[in-house]
């Protein structure tokens, strides 16, 4: 057997703005919010082999059947009807249940690298169905760049790319679980709570988005930060230190800042932190960026975006 391998970067994403409108009949709640991939990723090596098997260098970080990657193997074998194995190493440094997609970019990057590995040709809409089946947010990671996202966060319009250089992610050191943070939201908070938002009207929103505190919400932060206070502290640290911007992204933990200068980015990086806290210099990832990053699989990837 040869052993041939495709290594593919997994980018985790940050929330510009998050807005929870109502809960669905489903059971999942109405959304709109704008996704933006970031330049901190994990790395996923592929490799031929005749078992599924997966390794990752967090041993925190469960390797069995319930883990996104292999639930993404076994999503492709039964679309494209065939049982294949792969050995898969899954290089973890994007902070698990941080709020930055780190699972849902993992299942994306799975199924591009194994349709690829195994020959499989599956249309961009079949792809685009098993992305949504893995996850809420997995549909973004095959599109990347900023993009809009309402319904579940599935139904995606990509947007003009927002160009933010001097960014760093504070994650500090809580799991925030993304189930418990919907549940845990106080709806009479939320930015609006009628159910029917569209894509289209969510878009209109994000049209005019501007990177700017006070300009941006996320719905999550008001009853996360009670929860747990560590997060608000991280969030204010950042905003101390001269950061235009310092939110949290998503469900938390991780908290988001842009600096408008290198200089004052490299002292806040250089700051003492708190134990557990860790801190990540990062910089905003076009979609041009992204799919170049993806070139392996580039014939996945839809060409509508
Ligand atoms: O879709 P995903 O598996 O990432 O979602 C995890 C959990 O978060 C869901 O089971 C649901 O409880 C909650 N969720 C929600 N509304 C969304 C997305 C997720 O209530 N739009």
């Amino acid at each position: 057997m040869s052993d041939r391998s495709i290594t593919l970067p997994s980018f985790a994403k940050i929330n510009w703005t998050l807005e929870v409108r109502g809960r669905r009949t489903d059971g999942y709640h109405e959304l709109c919010t704008v996704f933006q991939t970031v330049d901190l990723h994990d790395t996923v090596v592929f490799s031929e082999a005749e078992e599924l098997t997966l390794e990752c260098s967090d041993p925190t970080i469960p390797v069995g059947e319930e883990n996104l990657i292999l639930r993404a193997a076994r999503l492709l074998e039964r679309g494209g009807g065939v049982r294949r194995g792969a050995r898969i190493f899954l290089e973890k440094r994007i902070p698990a249940s941080g709020g930055l997609g780190g699972g849902s970019s993992n299942a994306a990057v799975a199924l591009l690298g194994l349709a690829t590995l195994w020959g499989l040709g599956p249309s961009a809409a079949e792809l685009a169905s098993m992305a949504e089946v893995l996850g809420s947010d997995v549909p973004f990671f095959l599109v990347g760049g900023t993009a809009a996202a309402a319904g579940r966060g599935e139904e995606l319009a990509p947007m003009q790319d927002i160009s933010e250089p001097f960014l760093v992610l504070l994650n500090p050191g809580v799991r925030v679980g993304t189930a418990e943070a919907f549940k845990g939201l106080n709806m009479q908070n939320l930015t609006d709570i009628r159910p029917e938002s569209t894509l289209a009207f969510c878009l209109k929103g994000a049209g005019s988005l501007q990177i700017e505190q006070g300009q941006l919400v996320n719905d999550f932060e008001a009853s996360v930060f009670e929860r747990e206070p560590g997060i608000r502290e991280a969030r204010d640290f950042l905003s101390a230190k001269g950061a235009r911007v310092a939110q949290m992204s998503g469900s938390g933990s991780t908290i988001f800042a842009v600096f408008d200068k290198e200089e004052t980015r490299q002292a806040t990086l250089k700051a003492t932190l708190r134990e557990n806290w860790r801190m990540f210099a990062a910089a905003t990832l076009s979609r041009t960026e992204y799919r170049e990053a993806l070139d392996p699989c580039h014939r996945l990837l839809p060409i509508s975006f």
